[in-house]
């Protein structure tokens, strides 16, 4: 099954080393072409001699070691499929999640871009060091995969959670991702996320309560399955793929409108406002004896409306937020709008949709067919999505 697939396996200094030997092992057994680089204190737990018979490719530590001319971070980082790092000490998942690259290890993962594992293994006061923790924390958001550590005794006489994960555990989670349908490989994808904010003054807006996070379950998703995806976003999000930061819904529409033509999909998950101010006072609007203000407002562009009506090949997916009648209300507005999907969800419901991590939704095309997606991760929504579109 991974026949063919680089692997770059990084090991640090930590007690746990020698199980990656058989990880490596693992990976041989499977064809695939295994490479390792350690930290210098990796090699106190595990020999470079032992490593380069398992995976049958020199292990490399230090960067200036270099006899080509090609720096080996880069090209290591630009050939490997997937990165694991096992065991990940404290130190190295430390200076990862704060960008310091003084060795070979971290110099490739700051230059990587594709799939990361964590695999820590520490003691159980180290693991649970709430710096080390915000540290693991800040690397999920960054979507890196964390494998956490298990519970038991402890090669330091400790009992308590820290013990590095089963290799198997660590196999089958890179084989995942490495067997993962990269169906949407040479597709260029554009996603809209998170509530447009319409100022009023310089410090009051309209908004709304969209968080977001299921335009990006479907940009993380997209990018997972191959896609070069660009999340045109009012969310502050960091991402290993394009991200345009944008405010409001004039910001949203000429983002999007730029990207139209070179892209295959364009995905609106953006809870766009209908209206804005019609004038943004420059001064903080101040209170006076009145018991009543009025702000005009005037109507925002449809940016769904106006990129169905100018596209030429591109697939047009819209959201759809109902509070009531669902389904009747998507049909009505998947024909008003001119778009090739939309996605209805329904905002009446606490454990799901605006904020949650949960959705539901159901899928409706421009015939008229509809695909009810029950309730699952927004993740999971995503990758239904994504199949229901072009599977
Ligand atoms: C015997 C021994 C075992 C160690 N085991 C671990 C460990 O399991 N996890 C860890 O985070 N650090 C462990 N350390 C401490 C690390 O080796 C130390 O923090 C080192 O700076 C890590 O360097 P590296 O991240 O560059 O490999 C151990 C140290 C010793 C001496």
């Amino acid at each position: 099954m991974l026949k063919g697939r680089n692997v770059l396996i990084g090991i640090t200094g930590g007690i746990a080393a020698y199980k990656i030997c058989e990880l490596i092992r693992m990976f041989k057994r499977q064809n695939a072409n295994v490479r390792v680089v350690c930290t210098e204190n990796a090699l106190n737990f595990v020999t470079k001699l032992t490593l380069e018979n398992l995976s049958k490719n020199p292990v490399s530590i230090n960067e200036f070691d270099v006899e080509k001319f090609n720096p080996e971070h880069i090209s290591y980082a630009d050939e490997a499929d997937i990165m694991i790092i096992a065991p990940a000490t404290a130190n190295t998942i430390s200076k990862i999640a704060n960008g310091i690259c003084d060795n070979l290890l971290t110099s490739i993962v700051c230059a990587f871009k594709k799939p990361i594992i964590i695999a820590p293994a520490m003691n159980c006061n180290m693991w649970d060091n709430p710096i080390i923790q915000d540290n693991l924390n800040k690397l999920s958001k960054l979507n890196y995969k964390i494998l956490e550590p298990e519970s038991g005794y402890l090669a330091c006489g400790y009992e308590g959670k820290g013990r590095l994960c089963s290799v198997d555990v660590i196999f089958e989670e890179a084989s995942k991702i490495l067997n993962q349908k990269q169906f949407l490989s040479g597709k260029k994808i554009v996603i809209t996320s998170g509530g447009t904010i319409e100022d009023i003054d310089p410090v009051r807006y309209i908004s709304n309560y969209s968080s977001g996070k299921m335009g990006l379950a479907l940009a993380d998703i997209a990018n997972e399955y191959g896609a070069d995806v660009t999340l045109i976003t009012t969310c502050d999000t960091k991402r290993n793929y394009q991200i345009i930061n944008v405010k409001s819904a004039i910001e949203m529409k000429n983002a999007v409108e730029k990207e139209l033509e070179n892209s295959d999909c364009i995905i609106m998950a953006a809870a766009v406002a209908d209206y804005r101010a019609k004038n943004i006072s420059e001064q903080k609007i101040k209170k006076t004896d009145d018991d009543e203000i009025s702000i005009t407002l005037v109507k925002n562009p449809d940016i769904l409306k106006e990129i169905s009506n100018k596209k030429t090949s591109q697939i047009i997916v819209g959201f759809c937020a109902e509070s009531e009648n669902l389904i009747e209300n998507a049909k009505t507005k998947i024909l008003q709008k001119g778009c090739d999907y939309l996605i209805a969800n329904d905002i009446s419901r606490k454990d799901i949709g605006f904020s949650s991590d949960y959705n539901e939704v159901t899928i409706i095309d421009k015939h008229g067919c509809m695909k009810k997606l029950s309730r699952a991760s927004k993740s999971d929504i995503a990758r239904q999505i994504f199949e229901t579109i072009y599977g």
